[in-house]
Formats: structure tokens, sequence, C-alpha cells
């Protein structure tokens, strides 16, 4: 499908995004091995989800309507299959970690962007637990006796973080996981509030097992700040932007695009902030910024804003000066390889750029021209170029304008409604 976008006269409305892609992943796969029933509202409609849902009800999970009913921890059935996680990288990897465990074998495939991606990263902590693990294609469990270890990851990673902590679930010992920068951490969160004994310190998170049992949680998903953050930019760069984004996750660990933003002059308004549940919400108001400049990210901070990069990159278009991304190489490693993607994309778009080994350096502001431009496949890569559509002269044709619905299944319908 190619979808054509062009800069609207007016750029207003509210927006009901879809629910968090990285909570709702973790509120299926924790109470899928909790002790009873639970119920998940707002759950991502989108079809990393689907896959990570696909895959438990082929161990034996009950998943209907938002009720999950828990088979405890030891409780999953061996599948008849291969699991096919599709296009999800964190499907794969927490359900490896989860099934390290496990008295069967199991068989973990995806599409042909997931089947590319680094594996080893999860099999190796794995192994140093005793798993026996194997990759391309990724197989675990068999002769699951684990125990705990203290691993210093190499990647500023939440995935594979959280598949130690589920394989810790089920290990003898201490599991501890020291980052190398601080990643989101709903599974910390989701796993304390089920009771399982999760400490962190600074950088590091530890779990002690084995764990005899997790309490069911309710969960009501916050709307997906990752998808919030596509608005914000357009809404924030267009001279008639105004736009409301209600009960949005604000979770500390993925809101540093918004000092971003707020840096190079967007300002978002956080209203009516709260808890739900475990995480923190709040209401997101953007208006047409002002005041630009350029801005940088790169260290450990672009471990923060990883999936923010592709959509900050088109911000960088419109600011004055050179901006600089760097410290992103994790990025040629995501859905599809987003440094090319999106330089590709912006360059035919008029974009002054260059590409980085681990990121850009991009030289504003440009007027862009709508294009010609490809997805790549890439969920992100699409919205980021979608966005950039928004703020471009003449029409910008994006081809394989489908992959939204990987995380936000009614993007298209979402950008007409505020376009209107
Ligand atoms: C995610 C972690 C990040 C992120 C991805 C979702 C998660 O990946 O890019 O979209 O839900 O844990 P990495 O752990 O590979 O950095």
């Amino acid at each position: 499908m190619r979808a054509a976008v062009r800069a609207p006269r007016r750029l207003r409305g509210e927006v009901s995004l879809p629910g968090d892609k990285s909570i709702s992943h973790r509120a299926v796969i924790l109470n899928a091995v909790a002790e009873g029933e639970a119920r998940v509202s707002g759950l991502s409609t989108g079809a990393d989800v689907a896959s990570t849902a696909g895959c438990l009800r082929a161990l034996g999970v009950e998943i209907e309507d938002g009720r999950v009913a828990g088979r405890g921890l030891e409780g999953l059935r061996e599948p008849s299959g291969p699991l096919d996680c599709g296009n999800s990288g964190t499907t794969m990897r927490l359900l490896a970690g989860l099934l390290a465990s496990r008295p069967f074998p199991v068989t973990l495939v995806g599409d042909q962007s997931l089947s590319r991606r680094p594996m080893e990263r999860v099999a190796a902590p794995l192994r140093l637990m005793g798993g026996h693990v194997t990759t391309q294609p990724l197989r675990v469990g068999g002769d699951g006796e684990l125990h705990g270890i203290e691993y210093e990851s190499p990647v500023a990673s939440a995935q594979v973080k959280s598949a130690l902590l589920l394989a810790g679930l089920a290990a003898v010992g201490t599991t501890c996981v020291l980052e190398p920068a601080q990643t989101r951490d709903h599974t910390e969160r989701m796993l304390d509030a089920m009771g399982a004994p999760v400490a962190r310190d600074r950088l590091a998170v530890t779990l002690t097992g084995p764990v005899s049992s997790l309490r069911p949680l309710d969960v009501a998903v916050p709307g997906d700040v990752s998808a919030a953050v596509f608005w914000l930019v357009a809404a924030g760069f267009h001279r008639e932007g105004r736009v409301l984004l209600r009960g949005v996750g604000v979770n500390p660990t993925r809101t540093a695009f918004l000092d971003v933003l707020s840096d190079c002059g967007i300002d978002v308004t956080r209203l009516e902030p709260r808890m739900q549940g475990a995480e923190p919400v709040a209401d997101l108001l953007v208006a047409a910024g002002s005041d630009w400049r350029a801005l940088e990210v790169g260290g450990a901070r672009a471990a923060e804003l990883i999936d923010e990069l592709p959509v900050l990159a088109v911000a960088a278009t419109q600011l004055p000066g050179t901006s600089l991304i760097t410290g992103a190489a994790e990025l040629r490693l995501k859905e599809s390889d987003r440094i090319a993607a999106m330089a590709a994309g912006l360059s035919a778009m008029g974009a002054d750029l260059t590409e980085l080994p681990d990121g850009w350096e991009i030289r504003g502001p440009r007027h862009l021209e709508g294009a010609g431009v490809s997805s790549q496949g890439d969920h992100r890569v699409a919205m980021a170029l979608a966005v950039a559509g928004l703020l471009a002269d003449g029409q910008t044709e994006i081809g394989g304008a489908e992959c939204v619905e990987i995380s936000y299944p009614g993007f298209w319908d979402d950008l007409e409604a505020l376009c209107s």
C-alpha cells in the first residue's frame, strides 16, 4: 500500500493512541504465567502484540477479550510446532528468556526482518545461566536447570534485560543484569507489582529465584508514548498545530525525547499527571513551537530515546544549525536499518544530512519537498516519513505504508482526522 501525505492547512485535534506496545507485551507474557486470571484493558491492537498472544496461545494460555488465564510459572504446555513471532523482536527475545527453563524444546521463528536480527545477545547470557540455546533458528529449552548469574550486558537493551529477568524467575540464586545505560523498566515494575523479589540499584537489576508464583495483575495499558511522538513533532512544527493526547504513558525511562523537544523549541505540557497501576500517565498537549535550536543526542541518552530517533531526525531538518544524533548504532539492527532508511527517505525529500555509522548529522532548516519514499517495511520509518510529508511542500508518497499495523493500526486514519 502507498500512502499519500500533504501539508495540511491546520493540524489540530485529539487523538486516542494505541496501547503501549512494550507494556502490552509484558502484561500478557507475565500474566500468562501468573497464578490465576487477570484483565488487561487498552492492550495494543498492533500486530506485534498479536504475535505475542498467538505464541502464548500455542503454549496453552487462554487469552480472550483482554482476559488472560494464567497457567502458573510451570504450567506452559509444549507447543505443537515453532512459535511464530512475526516481526516482533520483543516477542522473540522475551519468550526466549521465559522458555529457556522449560523441560521441552521450543523453536522461535519470525518474518524476514526478524530472522536477520541478532539473537546471540540473548542466547549467550542464557547459556551462561545453564540453558541450552542455539540460534538460526532460535531454539531454547529441553533440559533447563538454570542458575542465576551476574551479567554485564554489552548492549543497552530492555529486551535482553527482560529476557534474563524472565529466565531468572526459574533460576536458582540471584540473576543480576548490569546495563550500560538505563533502559525502559516496565518488566521490573510489573514483576514487582506481581510480588516477585526484584530490585534496582542504579544500573543493576536483580531478581532472586526460583520464584514460586506471581500474583495476577490487572493492567490498564497507557497510550503509547512512542506513538505520541509523531504527533508531537508534526504539530510542534506546524504553524497551525495543536494536538491533545490523553492517557499517555510517561514512564521516565521513555520520555527523554520530551526534554530534547523542549531544548529545541517544542514545549509539551503534561496535564493531570497520575499513576495508572505501576506506570505514570498524563495527558499531553502540544502547540506550534518557537525559538528553535539545533538538537544534540549522543551517548547513553540515545538508548533512552532509541525508538523516537527516526522522527527526531525529521525534526532536525526543520531546526537551524547542525543537529547531531550519535551513539545510536543499535538503530541499524531494528526492523530495518533505520539510519540508512531515514537517510534515504529524508535525502529524497531534500534534507541536507550525512549518514554516520551511529546516527546522522543534519543541517537545517530545510524546506522539504514531497517525494516518493519507502518505509523499508518498518513501521517507525513509515510514520516518521509521514511526519516529514506533513511538513513538506507538495505530495509525499510512502511505499509499504501498511507496516504501521505493527504498532499503530489507526495511524493513517488519525493523520487524516488531524488534517481535516
Ligand atoms: C523494547 C525495547 C527496545 C525498543 C523496542 C521495544 C521493549 O529494543 O527498541 O521497540 O519492549 O523491550 P531493545 O531492547 O533492542 O533496545
